[in-house]
């Protein structure tokens, strides 16, 4: 991971048109999804990011051919999938490789995956997909920092997640796909990236029924055929460029946007005083010189997005008045505030709830990038401060947006990655 970092001019009105890419949170189970099936799969309108190249290099390992189109399509074939362990050096660079347990178990009856274990933004147990591969029949053990799921077979079951999880929903689908019978699962996410691997199973020949409902009865087959899909569009990747827009008090057009996608975000940038206008996959967006504080609590989907939380609280720090935020996802997400705090901002935080109150300007500095959403905000907030702003650790903001900068540039921004100076010995 290189440790380059993002060098910001404030004070620079976005102007023009940026095209939002694949959604990454659709792309990454849609890829351990290609591991169900010896037959090929092609996936289309995948964005080049540091997360799925890292998908890929785990796909590679277990022995799949990929190769890659120039529309950014990739083909994916897992013909004989012989390895049933993911180890550890490869789940340790991403969480999501706790999506190869249920893809394993299913087309294995065995997996064995390293525990990914927390990252900066909370612990993030596992303990909800593991129930749910129980429920299934499988047998798991926690044994040296690896979970170890076994099953003679998976038979359908009924199942409830005691807490909404994305992830965890995705891979209770794919094990099921191949279990015995009917399963029902309960309390399941409603993410339109959960709803874009159901749809994906359909096509792989997996009866789904309930897509895009928190309940859903998937039928079971002893074997699943590939699939072709487009990805959706990234609708945080979409929130941050429309956050970009606002907080440079400037004008955009998105273009391969789905607005459904983000119907929370855009009822509470509008209250903030921003002007957004939905054109089937474009969206307009207009700054605006003030902006009104606004309460937001963040909560599974159709609620306002965690992913969106600390790119809303950039802006928030402009508006004119006392905003607050209930972070009710994750643990430790305030890890931006403190270096907004740097640039000029008014907030202080009280465990889960941030209180902004709006200061006139932001002035730029030298921040630390934590994790991959507190990197956009930092960019954000550096678009809108005065002077100049660095943001160290960028790798963290590669995980997520493909070439931020370049889209940013091309829109007026002053913008430029700095590479890290290689140390002379
Ligand atoms: C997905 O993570 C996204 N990542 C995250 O996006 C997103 O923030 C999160 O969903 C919530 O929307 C991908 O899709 C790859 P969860 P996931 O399981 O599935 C707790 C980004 O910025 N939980 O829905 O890991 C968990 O600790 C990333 O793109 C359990 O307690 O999230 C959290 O508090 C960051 N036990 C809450 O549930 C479990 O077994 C929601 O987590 C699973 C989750």
């Amino acid at each position: 991971m290189s440790l380059d970092r993002m060098k910001i001019e404030g004070g620079f009105p976005l102007r023009g048109a940026i095209e939002i890419g694949g959604a990454k949170n659709a792309a990454l189970p849609a890829l351990a999804m290609t591991m169900l099936t010896p037959e090929r799969c092609i996936l289309k309108g995948v964005p080049a990011l540091y997360d799925i190249q890292t998908m890929l290099d785990i796909l590679k390992y277990f022995g799949a051919d990929i190769s890659k189109g120039d529309d950014k399509s990739i083909e994916v074939q897992l013909s004989v999938l012989e390895k049933t362990e993911a180890p550890y050096d490869f789940v340790r660079k991403m969480r999501a490789s706790v999506l190869l347990l249920g893809p394993l178990l299913a087309r294995k009856k065995i997996a064995r995956v390293s525990l990914p274990g927390g990252c900066a933004i909370g612990v993030r147990p596992i303990d909800m997909h593991l129930k749910a591969f129980a429920a299934l029949g499988a047998t798991i053990r926690l044994k040296e920092g690896y979970v170890e799921a076994e099953a003679q077979e998976l038979l359908g079951a009924n199942f409830t997640f005691d807490i909404t999880t994305v992830t965890g929903t995705v891979n209770a689908m794919m094990a099921a796909s191949m279990a015995k019978g009917e399963t029902v699962l309960h309390n399941c996410a409603l993410e339109p990236e959960v709803v874009f691997c159901a749809e994906i199973l359909i096509s792989m020949g997996v009866p789904v029924d309930g897509v895009g409902t928190s309940v859903m009865r998937i039928k079971g087959q002893s074997q699943v055929g590939g699939f072709s899909a487009t990805l959706i569009p990234d609708r945080i990747e979409t929130g941050t460029y429309l956050v970009a827009a606002a907080i440079t008090q400037g004008e955009l057009v998105l273009k391969n946007t789905c607005a459904n996608h983000l119907v929370a975000l855009i009822s509470v940038l509008s209250e903030a005083g921003v002007e957004i206008e939905v054109d089937g996959s474009q969206m307009r967006v207009k700054g605006n010189s003030t902006y009104h504080p606004v309460r937001i609590q963040t909560a599974p989907h159709p609620e306002f997005p965690t992913d969106m939380q600390a790119q809303v609280m950039s802006l928030l720090c402009l508006a004119k008045g006392k905003s607050e935020i209930t972070e009710t996802i994750f643990e430790n997400r305030y890890m931006h505030v403190p270096e907004l705090v740097r640039m000029g901002a008014n907030i202080s935080v009280k465990g889960s709830v941030a209180k902004i109150q709006g200061v006139p300007s932001l002035y730029g500095a030298p921040v630390m990038a934590t994790d991959l959403r507190a990197s956009a905000s930092l960019v954000l907030a550096g678009l809108a401060a005065q002077g100049t702003t660095e943001v160290l650790r960028i790798y963290h903001l590669d995980r997520g947006y493909e070439t931020m900068e370049k889209k940013l540039s091309s829109v007026g921004a002053k913008i430029e990655r700095v590479e890290e100076k290689k140390s002379k010995e």
